[in-house]
């Protein structure tokens, strides 16, 4: 029977292979290139070496950015206020290349590295199912013959030893690490003590201050990369969490998004210069509502297509230039221009009267106050002071 495991040519992954094999499975490994800086040629011939009978690369960054980040910045699609979904954004689009290499390969079961604690086995395993109802999945640090067999990485090493797989030379940093071209998240290992901050040299997309060029791109693929860079330059997008599990354990993650970080920023400001009042009121809660279903997995679901729907309908009249400074690490915003905003400068200004009824405001005022009125009558001046 044959396999389509997710492969990413570390030490999991490959010892997974070799016991898919051991277990009489034909396996072919899949990577998807989402832009993480990985030897593709050096995995393929490792897996080859182990005994894959096939390995297929797939280059799905442009799909990413276009039909993941791109919605997600439209969407505004933010975890516990803070996460930019990097990761949860990048599964189901793995999924989607390596449900096509299931098909291609007429094969019955897909298999996995993901731990049996995370986020990252439901967000898999659920789009795999949303795109065939019929795959079947072997997830391997779920299978008790395999736990028992492997208690920690030791026992991966060793096997790996005794089963010729080559181990990278260079030490094994001691965080994991999921990185693409949106982001790069730092999990577990010595990061686990929350009270202790993440050291200096394990940021890789982000540092310091330097002079960026000022170019001008039109794909979105190449607009990130120049924002990835210049963002970096900067020290933008970097956080440091702790985070809800939706198997409810919670975890410490941190993160850099240099980029995104400054779309979602000016993104935001244009929203708002742009979008009806109540509009915004109610993209707001359905885009809190998104993040989760795109946290949890949900990305090939119904509510997320509807809701999806919903939130780009918003973005009909969100057009426009935004200009913004960044600065040891902050994305300000200066400036923004667009011919669809709902900004009036005329009916704003201070220094003319304008259309607007300059008497109106007192009926507002007074009818806002009864209640604040009914209030004192009934129990006196409010403590909120
Ligand atoms: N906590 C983040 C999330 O759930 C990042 C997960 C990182 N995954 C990994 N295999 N290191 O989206
Ligand atoms: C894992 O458990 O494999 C990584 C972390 C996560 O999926 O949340």
């Amino acid at each position: 029977e044959k396999v389509v495991l997710a492969y990413s040519g570390g030490l999991d992954t490959s010892c997974i292979l070799k016991w898919l094999l051991e277990k009489g499975y034909e396996v072919i490994c899949f990577m998807a290139d989402v832009g993480q800086d990985e030897d593709f040629q050096a995995a393929r011939d490792k897996a080859l070496k182990i005994g894959a009978s096939e390995v297929v690369v797939k280059d799905v960054k442009a799909h990413f950015v276009e039909h993941f980040v791109w919605p997600a910045i439209r969407m505004g699609v933010i975890y516990e206020k803070r996460y930019l979904l990097g990761t949860s954004l990048a599964r189901p689009c793995i999924t989607l290349a390596l449900m096509e290499t299931v098909k291609e390969f007429n094969c019955q079961f897909i298999s996995h590295g993901a731990t049996g604690k995370g986020n990252d086995q439901i967000r898999f395993e659920l789009s795999a199912y949303a795109l065939n109802p019929e795959i079947k999945v072997l997830a391997p640090w779920r299978i008790p013959e395999f736990c028992e067999r492997f208690e920690g990485r030791n026992d991966l090493l060793e096997y790996a030893k005794n089963n010729n797989i080559p181990v990278a030379a260079t030490t094994k940093a001691p965080w994991s690490m999921d990185a693409n071209i949106m982001h790069i998240s730092y999990e577990s290992g010595i990061l686990e003590d929350p009270s202790q901050p993440g050291p200096e040299d394990l940021f890789q997309m982000t540092k310091s201050p330097q002079n960026a060029p000022n170019n001008q791109y039109v794909q979105p693929l190449h607009i990130l990369q120049f924002l990835n860079q210049i963002g970096g330059e900067h020290g933008i997008g970097r956080i440091d969490i702790v985070e809800n599990r939706f198997v409810g354990l919670k975890s410490r993650g941190i993160y850099e998004t240099p980029g995104c970080k400054i779309l979602y920023e000016a993104h935001q400001d244009l929203e708002v210069y742009c979008l009806d009042r109540e509009i915004l009121r109610v993209k707001s809660l359905l885009s809190e509502r998104m993040a989760e279903y795109v946290y949890n997995g949900f990305w090939f679901s119904p509510e997320a297509e509807y809701v999806k729907k919903c939130l780009d309908e918003s973005q009909k009249s969100v057009n426009g230039r935004v200009t913004v400074e960044l600065f040891k690490g902050n994305v300000l915003v200066v400036a923004r221009e667009s011919l669809s905003s709902l900004y009036n400068q005329e009916l704003v200004s201070m220094n003319a009267h304008g259309q607007l009824n300059y008497t109106a405001a007192t009926g507002f005022i007074e009818i806002n106050s009864i209640r604040l009125k009914e209030h004192y009558r009934a129990h006196g001046v409010t403590a909120n002071n």
